[in-house]
């Protein structure tokens, strides 16, 4: 470890050299970040990565700084978010005015009582997906975890955002052409310096993807507001807001914020519950609480709203899997002017890696960080921890919208499987991340489904 002399610092801030992280980094970057944090136990730390020299924020406090208290000064730009908005363009999941207006339209369509009246038309929609699932029992046919989540997912998001303005067929194109995107993305996330004349691996993929999304989200945008519907989804509510302007710019930025929610919508949730089974299948004691919860509460199904509310234990489950496993691993930020975290002077333009992966693997905050123990979350065992020592939802003015909804859909889709089915692991692990726009395995896992009334053992 250095001391970097070159920075303008009220202190002098450690620096790791590009050698000593670059072969660790090449091998699982998401990994060797969580590790550097864990050696400077959460200080703030430089990156030297070649012209490319980062900070690394772990530390709860610090990370409250840059997403909270200084939120105006660290802003999605650069790094990461560049190579995005040529998928998510000017939205709600930029900066600015854009943003600023797409939260306010997009605000209250995820309230708990928005949720609470879609709820009914998610259940039957993701109870729809089991059928499938039975097919591939009966045939002792794996499914491969990944696909089969964001499948289920996919048809979930889509009913909210499109309601019945999009036919099947279009719907299934988004889920792979987005996974396409966003898998393609990685050589541009991790070299950020690279200008966009010259050609990268994952580019051609990738500007493929997006005209595939383009293709089904514009037509459907175009009929929403030739045929206005109820306004339930969200499509409808966005087309009333923005109806004003029915020149492009109207229907791009209504694209936009689709596109981004979409996203992040169904990436992150089919994400998060792929990591599920590989824990399931590493922690038998936890499965059996899970499906003794499942059995008691949704029985034989299909499952309902009115039975979340009861699936507490499966709640700390997916508390658990969100700890170790954010789906939005790493969120960087931008300084726009020269600013200040923990003694050190940060210079304008200077990128900001924010992971929750890292501090939530932190000793520091910890106890026994790496275990997967949902136990953490139970309510009458909470300790009193830094509000930012948790953080899969991000925080400050840019929190996710969609925190409500995901704690309604997973326990709904965790409902409907589980009331029906057993997963049983197939790949052997161990399951490495992948440095994707949203956290994902490196390699496949495949699933045996099996039928529960067929299960014999312990577990069921
Ligand atoms: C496991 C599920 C999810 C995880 C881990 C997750 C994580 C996150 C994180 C970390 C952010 C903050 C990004 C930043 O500060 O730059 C965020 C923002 C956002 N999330 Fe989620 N999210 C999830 C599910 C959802 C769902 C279901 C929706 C559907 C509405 C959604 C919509 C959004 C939106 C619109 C934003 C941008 C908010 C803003 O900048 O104002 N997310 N999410």
């Amino acid at each position: 470890m250095s001391i970097d002399a070159s920075a303008q610092t009220l202190r002098r801030v450690k620096t790791i050299p590009v050698h000593r992280v670059l072969p660790d980094f090449a091998r699982d970057p998401v990994n060797a970040l969580a590790d550097i944090g864990g050696q400077v136990g959460g200080e703030l730390v430089r990156l030297s990565l070649g012209p490319f020299r980062p900070y690394l924020v772990t530390h709860p406090e610090h990370v409250q700084q840059v997403l909270k208290g200084d939120w105006t000064n660290y802003q999605r730009e650069g790094m990461f978010w560049r190579p995005l908005r040529r998928l998510l363009g000017a939205s709600i999941l930029g900066e600015g005015r854009p943003w600023e207006s797409s939260r306010k339209a997009l605000q209250p369509l995820f309230t708990t009582r928005y949720v609470a009246s879609i709820a009914d038309r998610l259940a039957e929609t993701i109870t729809a997906r089991m059928d499938e699932l039975d097919e591939y029992a009966g045939k002792g046919q794996p499914v491969n975890a990944a696909e089969e989540m964001a499948g289920i997912v996919n048809d979930a998001v889509v009913k909210v955002l499109f309601g019945d303005k999009i036919s099947r067929a279009d719907g299934e194109r988004l889920a792979p052409a987005y996974h396409t995107a966003a898998g393609s993305i990685t050589f541009r996330l991790l070299m950020p310096f690279m200008p966009y004349s010259v050609r990268v691996p994952g580019d051609r993929a990738f500007m493929k993807a997006v005209k595939t999304i383009d293709d089904v989200v514009f037509p459907v945008i175009r009929k929403a507001r030739a045929e206005p519907g109820d306004g339930s989804d969200v499509i409808s509510a966005l087309c009333g807001l923005r109806g004003d302007d029915t020149e492009g710019a109207g229907d791009r930025q209504i694209r936009d914020d689709l596109v981004s929610v979409y996203g992040a919508a169904s990436e992150s949730t089919a994400t998060t519950l792929t990591w599920l089974w590989p824990q399931l299948d590493a922690h038998p004691e936890v499965a059996a609480r899970l499906y003794e919860e499942i059995d008691r509460v949704v029985g034989p199904g299909p499952v309902k709203p009115g039975h979340v509310a009861e699936l507490r234990y499966t709640r700390m489950v997916l508390q658990e899997l969100l700890r170790l496993y954010p789906a939005g691993w790493i969120f960087p930020r931008m300084a726009m002017r020269d600013g200040e975290v923990d003694g050190v002077r940060i210079k304008a333009g200077s990128q900001m890696l924010i992971s929750p992966y890292a501090t939530h693997r932190l000793e520091r905050f910890w106890d026994r960080p790496l275990e997967f123990d949902p136990e953490r979350f139970a309510p009458e065992e909470q300790p009193r921890r830094h509000k930012y020592a948790y953080f899969p939802f991000g925080g400050g003015p840019h929190q996710c919208l969609g925190q409500h909804l995901f704690y309604v859909e997973a326990p709904l889709l965790l409902g409907a499987i589980l009331s029906r089915f057993r997963m049983r692991v197939r790949t052997e692990g161990p399951f490495i991340p992948a440095p994707a726009a949203s956290l994902r395995p490196r390699k496949d896992i495949e699933l045996d489904v099996v039928r529960v009334g067929h299960v014999t053992g312990g577990t069921r």
